[in-house]
């Protein structure tokens, strides 16, 4: 048999819920194949299916045309798999060092564990990403994008025949995703075979030769992605019906053509200085309508810049002003107080994932509930729905965990939540983090009808091309001040890096 892994009527069900039925996937040594579809549609599952953590009800899986039984991540690893997972599966209180070699310790002819090795491997690695990350920092220290980082050396220090990419890219700033390609492709040259689960097309196109697509957790077919246009994919993956619903338009909905907005609050920041001076002297304002956007090279404070003015940073100087009043915000319910939220696509941020689905929309209401109020568990199930259904989560019941939600459900709580709640500025920390292509267009449309309403947006993404796509405007950050403002609708990718790189052409980074 030429393919490497091949997966047959695989099949898995959470309660009611068929997360994989009949899913087929084949992939060859030395290829990179993309598993595509829409958010709960079954990738995840399947990935880990074949990494060991969840044991399918029914179902084949080849490797090399053997059939094999996965039943532990141990297993997993013998077979010569590794996995990068949606959701991290570093130990948070153990050093980069100790997560890089859980499980797979390379061992000397005594038994003891070789660190030099150890050391040698990784460094190499790190180095190949051109990141410093010191081995002994706890994993709990790091940054989003760190954490993806050592997530993705981890796997690729494993050496696998077979390696399981889900969503590796979903927290990584451009500048990484390139030198992540390069590598994956390498190794691909030396006949590993590569799984590759991404909402972002584009990505697509540029890595992989075909891709696999999963329609409620059954495979609807396999295609040429050189030969496909993403129009078809799109409606393999929504199924023709829903496409003609709900896709299309998407180019158009980016003009950034806005009516006269109906409010007439400005939001200004004057000399703000935060978070022991990772941001340092901004200032900025955003106008009735408008989509200001922060940009430029990756952790250059432009997150920790949306963190401080929702109190969840301490200021240190400067002042914000919300229409005529000066605000003095040091906690993130005086925030709300004021009619600032902050959407984060870090969903360990801001969701409880051991509560439920309806608790966890209900925060956005609760917040500023006096204490004495009782809740009103059908009030918050009705509002739960129209949540819910503003952006289409899939789920089986509100009073399930959150953390049955597939990634990409999760974050349209996280985002859904808000918006019932009239805000007059939202931040927004890269809102489209693993959502699908669907949901994106949805999320785009929802911002563009806030602004038209009045509503300010100050909002940070990981993807330039987004952030120009969306902003009016653009903020581009360097070592925590604002280095350049550019303005109008002609802003493109150079302009943002050119700006970035102007200042920081001298050092190190
Ligand atoms: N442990 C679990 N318990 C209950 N339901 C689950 C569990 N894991 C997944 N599911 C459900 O199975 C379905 C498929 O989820 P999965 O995570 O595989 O989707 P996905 O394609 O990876 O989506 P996304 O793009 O959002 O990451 C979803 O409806 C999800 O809620
Ligand atoms: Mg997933």
């Amino acid at each position: 048999m030429s393919n490497y892994l091949q997966v047959e009527g695989l099949s898995k069900r959470f309660g009611q819920v068929k997360a994989l039925d009949n899913a087929e996937l084949e992939c060859s040594s030395g290829e990179i194949h993309a598993l595509l579809g829409a958010n709960g549609s079954g990738k995840s599952t399947l990935i880990k299916s074949l990494a060991g953590i969840v044991v399918p009800d029914q179902g084949d899986i080849y490797l090399r045309g053997e059939k094999v039984s996965i039943g532990s991540p141990q297993e997993s690893l013998a077979a010569g798999i590794a996995t990068v997972h949606q959701d991290f599966s570093l130990v948070p209180q153990l050093t980069v060092k100790e997560n890089l070699f859980l499980g797979a310790e390379p061992l000397r002819k005594l038994g003891f564990i070789d660190f030099g090795e150890i050391k040698k491997k990784a460094d190499r690695l790190f180095n190949s990403f051109q990141v410093e990350i010191p081995l002994g920092a706890k994993i709990a220290d790091l940054s989003v994008s760190q954490r993806q980082l050592v997530e993705i050396v981890k796997a690729f220090s494993r050496d696998p025949d077979l390696l399981l990419l889900d969503e590796p890219t979903a927290s990584l700033p451009s500048e990484r995703v390139k030198i992540l390609f390069d590598t994956i492709r390498e190794l691909a040259n030396r006949e590993m075979a590569v799984v590759f689960v991404s909402h972002r097309y584009g990505e697509v196109q540029d890595l992989c030769e075909k891709a696999t697509i999963l329609r409620n957790g059954y495979s609807v077919g396999e295609v040429q992605v050189a030969e496909t246009s993403k129009d078809k994919v799109v409606s393999m993956m929504l199924g023709e019906e829903a496409t003609k619903k709900n896709y299309g338009d998407s180019e158009k909905q980016s003009s950034k053509a806005k009516s006269e907005a109906k409010s007439s609050l400005s939001f200004r920041a004057e000399n703000v200085t935060a978070a022991a001076g990772n941001v340092e002297k901004v200032s900025f304002s955003i106008s009735p309508g408008e989509v200001l956007g922060v940009g430029g090279l990756q952790g250059q404070g432009q997150e920790t810049l949306l963190r401080a003015l929702y109190g969840l940073e301490p200021t240190i100087e400067g002042t914000c002003t919300l229409g005529k009043e000066t605000l003095h915000i040091r906690s993130p319910r005086e925030a709300i107080r004021n009619g600032i939220v902050y959407i984060s696509g870090d969903r360990d941020e801001g969701l409880l994932h051991s509560r439920t689905i309806r608790e966890n929309i209900s925060i956005a209401n609760n917040a500023n509930r006096p204490l004495w109020e009782l809740i009103d568990v059908d009030q918050e199930r009705q509002l739960a729905k129209k949540v819910i259904e503003k952006l289409d989560a899939v789920y089986e019941s509100l009073e399930d965990p959150a953390w049955q939600l597939s990634g990409g459900n999760r974050q349209k709580l996280l985002i859904g939540r808000w918006l019932i709640k009239d805000p007059k500025l939202i931040l927004m920390n890269d809102p489209t983090k693993g959502v699908d292509v669907q949901t994106k267009e949805k999320i785009y449309d929802l911002l563009y009808s806030l602004a038209n309403d009045g509503v300010l947006i100050l909002l940070f993404s990981s993807e330039t091309k987004e952030l120009i796509s969306l902003a009016d405007n653009l903020l581009v950050m360097y070592e925590g001040k604002v280095v350049e403002k550019l303005e109008g609708e002609n802003i493109t990718e150079e302009m943002v890096l050119s700006a970035s790189l102007n200042t920081g052409n001298n050092k190190n980074d």
